[in-house]
């Protein structure tokens, strides 16, 4: 038990309450539609793959938020799966949530954990079925976890799309600039390298030909794309932007499942957020 003078806290900005509510409102869908007795064979197993120490801080002001364990343990599922990469984090996460025999705390990368450890216990043929969040803030996820999840078809899955991370150190005006390990991890993220051709559009110039950034907007768009024809989501509604302090988005949130209500319950949700978005945002 880690004494609560070193609890850790993340410490976050004012939007992740944005994120925190999008989540819960789906659990609480979530939790209504697998509590009916047509799904009474099925069993339900949440996923936190990026889960933090459990509880955060928002910077500006220092309120305390609790973090995605704690929201999802508020809801019904069967089994709890949590990974968190550094032990520290794990320890403030287990000391803040109940010693149950079907909540599980693994400290490790998630990329192995995940295909490992606990997809093979959400498999389609033993009636389960899942919620999915991943949440990196950093371009920490690899795109082999979203295919796998894709292809199991019993995961829903809520995806933090790290733009701001992307665009500070991989889209740079001058690619040949960008550290080749943040290439590489932007090839792990993207599944292969071909978001170089949707993130630069050769625009001609009197100069010559010229490269140019296209907007977050049609990047994320282009992965949605992926979601769908690679990993295999049937439904992706549109990623909902999460902005910051200075309009400016930081990350997007999308959901991709199999099922075309839990697609209209999430579009819902995250039309319901934020404000109010031009066609291209
Ligand atoms: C954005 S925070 C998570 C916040 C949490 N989901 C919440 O809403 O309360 C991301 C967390 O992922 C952890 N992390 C980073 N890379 C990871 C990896 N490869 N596997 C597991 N956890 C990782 C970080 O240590 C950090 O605690």
């Amino acid at each position: 038990m880690v004494s609560s003078s070193r609890l850790q806290f993340e410490e976050v900005g004012e939007w992740a309450k944005i994120k925190h509510e999008i989540l819960k409102r789906y659990l609480d869908q979530y939790e209504t539609i697998f509590s009916s007795p047509r799904q009474k064979a099925l069993s339900t197993v949440y996923v936190d793959a990026f889960a933090g120490p459990g509880q955060s801080q928002v910077r500006s002001n220092g309120t305390v938020l609790d973090g995605s364990p704690l929201i999802a343990l508020d809801h019904d599922f069967d089994e709890f799966h949590f990974i968190e990469l550094e032990p520290e984090k794990a320890g403030s996460l287990k000391s803040r949530i109940p010693a149950r025999p079907n909540i599980h705390v693994y400290v490790g990368d998630c990329n192995n954990v995940l295909l490992r450890d606990v997809f093979p216990r959400v498999r389609y043929e033993d009636y389960k079925r899942g919620v999915c969040f991943l949440d990196p803030y950093r371009l920490d996820l690899d795109w082999t976890v979203v295919q796998t999840a894709g292809q199991m078809g019993t995961i829903d899955m809520v995806l933090n799309f790290p733009v701001m991370d992307m665009n500070r150190n991989v889209f740079w005006r001058r690619p040949e600039g960008v550290d080749p390990r943040d290439i590489e991890r932007m090839n792990a993220f993207w599944g292969d390298e071909s978001w170089h051709q949707v993130v630069y559009r050769k625009t001609p110039t009197f100069f010559g030909d010229e490269e140019e950034k296209v907007s977050n907007f049609e990047i994320a768009m282009a992965y949605r794309d992926r979601l769908v024809t690679v990993a295999g989501f049937k439904e992706v509604p549109r990623p909902c932007p999460i902005w910051n302090s200075t309009n400016s988005v930081i990350y997007y949130l999308f959901f991709a499942s199999q099922k075309k209500p839990a697609h209209r319950i999430m579009d819902h949700i995250f039309r319901n957020f934020g404000k109010p978005r031009p066609e291209n945002e």
